[in-house]
């Protein structure tokens, strides 16, 4: 009994202790939404118009997938940092690219 209470601690400590991931728990699918909330939002904003720091506004671009992908990896010389080394998981940036064009209006 004692033994098994132990164990389920362990395995509790271990579970929490996993690194933080976007991955949604219940569908194993990689929240894209949730990674421009972390990473994007502050300059972006929420629906991508608000410019902060000259941000370009995403709702009206109309860059296709393989931009948007080159800018977020590799960023641009006027304010746009790079992601590649943020944002590693070729799923997180596949996600976080269909969020952003989702943003277009
Ligand atoms: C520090 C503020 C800041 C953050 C944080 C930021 N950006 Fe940007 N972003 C900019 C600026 C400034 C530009 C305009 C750059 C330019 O014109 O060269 C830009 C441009 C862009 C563009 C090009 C849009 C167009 O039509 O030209 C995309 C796409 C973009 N950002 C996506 C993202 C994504 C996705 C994230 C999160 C991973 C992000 N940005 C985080 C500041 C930011």
């Amino acid at each position: 009994m004692v033994l098994i209470t132990i164990q389920t601690i362990v395995i509790l400590l271990v579970s929490s202790c996993s690194p933080p991931t976007m991955t949604n728990p219940v569908t194993g699918e990689v929240d894209g939404a949730k990674i421009y909330k972390s990473y994007c939002k502050s300059c972006h904003g929420p629906k991508g118009d608000r410019g902060l720091s000259n941000a370009a506004d995403l709702s009206k671009s109309s860059l296709e997938e393989n931009e948007i992908r080159q800018i977020i990896l590799y960023g641009t010389d006027n304010g746009m940092s790079a992601y590649k080394s943020v944002i590693t998981e070729e799923k997180e940036i596949g996600a976080l690219v269909k969020h952003v064009k989702s943003l277009q209006q």
